[in-house]
């Protein structure tokens, strides 16, 4: 088993959600350098105010897309391992599908590339649960087809078969993490891109009424973010992770209407809902299978979904965020 210890790690989106906390989480356990390359498109200097606190953190606002840019920043920070968390959220699909498409495809070339050129040695890449499309069966294993709904999930899902074909073909050292739905302090709480999460919560806040799409019992498996971090961070040390496909979900998933009627629960709203038509391609139920996670990374997710909610919904309230 290896260690992040002692290694210089880069964070594509490491100012965004997931990426910051991962951030936190590598300078946590004693990585010599931490190296976030950001566009700053949705990310925040607020996510990574902790992190800009350590000596070992750098911060690039750079776009991860730029072949020459990455290299010079690799070198000059003498990066050893990448853990690839950019991308621009779904919702963006419906306003620019063919960007929310190429990024995320043209990121996971550019860091193809560098790879195969030998500028770092291991990538982590990050994949998502919507590159699957609805559930044809349920628990999702990685054996599920990909049939994804939105022009994000075809770029997860057009990304995943280049890095994973790279690896096959070239013997590179690289594992693929399939999160399901996160949440947890610091997604995003503004504007159409926002998380369902602090949305809602705004809206009721602000005197407002939850609004719900379709009937509202599509169904997402939501894992806790500090939960999918260490799993990304297992994949890293484990090396039976090489190569293959990793999902990373609490194996139950949660209706929409029992996610709001949480967020209801917790903000002390009792009035009525807005209705609105199902969503263009929403996916219809996610859940996934981590029996794989389980045995090759000995992942196990810790924070139970009512905690979690409880953590998440506290987080936003006391740093007045919504
Ligand atoms: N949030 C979820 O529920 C979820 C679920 C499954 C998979 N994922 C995956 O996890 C990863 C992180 O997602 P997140 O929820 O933290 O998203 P996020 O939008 O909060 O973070 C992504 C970050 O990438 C940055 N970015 C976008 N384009 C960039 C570019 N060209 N160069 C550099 N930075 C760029 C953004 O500014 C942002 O800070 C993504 O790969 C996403 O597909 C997320």
């Amino acid at each position: 088993m290896r260690s992040v210890e002692g290694k210089n790690i880069l964070v594509t989106g490491g100012a965004g959600f997931i990426g910051s906390h991962l951030c936190d989480a590598l300078l946590e356990k004693g990585a010599g350098k931490v190296v976030c390359v950001d566009n700053m498109f949705l990310g925040k200097m607020e996510n990574i105010e902790e992190a800009l606190q350590h000596n070992n953190f750098v911060f690039y606002k750079d776009d991860a897309r730029n072949f020459g840019v990455l290299q010079a920043i690799m070198e000059r920070e003498k990066i050893e391992v990448v853990f690839n968390m950019a991308t621009i959220a779904l919702n963006y699909s419906f306003f620019n599908p063919f960007d929310a498409y190429m990024v995320n495809v043209e990121i996971a070339n550019t860091l193809l590339e560098l790879l195969k050129l030998g500028v770092y040695r291991t990538l982590i890449h990050t994949s998502s649960s919507e590159a699957y499309g609805t559930a044809q069966y349920s628990p999702m294993d990685e054996n599920h087809p990909t049939d994804p709904t939105t022009p994000y999930a075809a770029g997860k899902a057009a990304a995943d078969l280049m890095v994973h074909s790279f690896s096959k073909v070239l013997e590179l050292d690289i594992s693929i993490v399939r999160p399901f739905n996160n949440y947890g302090p610091r997604q995003n709480a503004e504007g159409p891109l926002a998380g369902i999460i602090p949305a809602t919560a705004r809206r009721i806040k602000n005197g407002g009424k939850p609004v719900i799409d379709g009937d509202g019992e599509q169904t997402r498996d939501f894992i806790y973010v500090k939960d999918t971090v260490r799993g990304l961070m297992l994949a890293y040390e484990n090396k039976a992770s090489r190569g293959t496909i990793i999902n990373l979900g609490t194996g139950m998933d949660i209706s929409m209407n029992r996610l709001l009627s949480g967020i209801c629960d917790y903000m002390g709203y009792s009035g009525e809902w807005d209705h609105r038509g199902a969503r263009t391609s929403d996916v219809r139920k996610l859940c996934a299978d981590i029996s794989k996670a389980r045995e090759l990374l000995g992942f196990k997710p810790m924070m139970s979904f009512d905690d979690g909610i409880r953590e998440t919904l506290d987080w936003y309230m006391h740093n007045d965020i919504i």
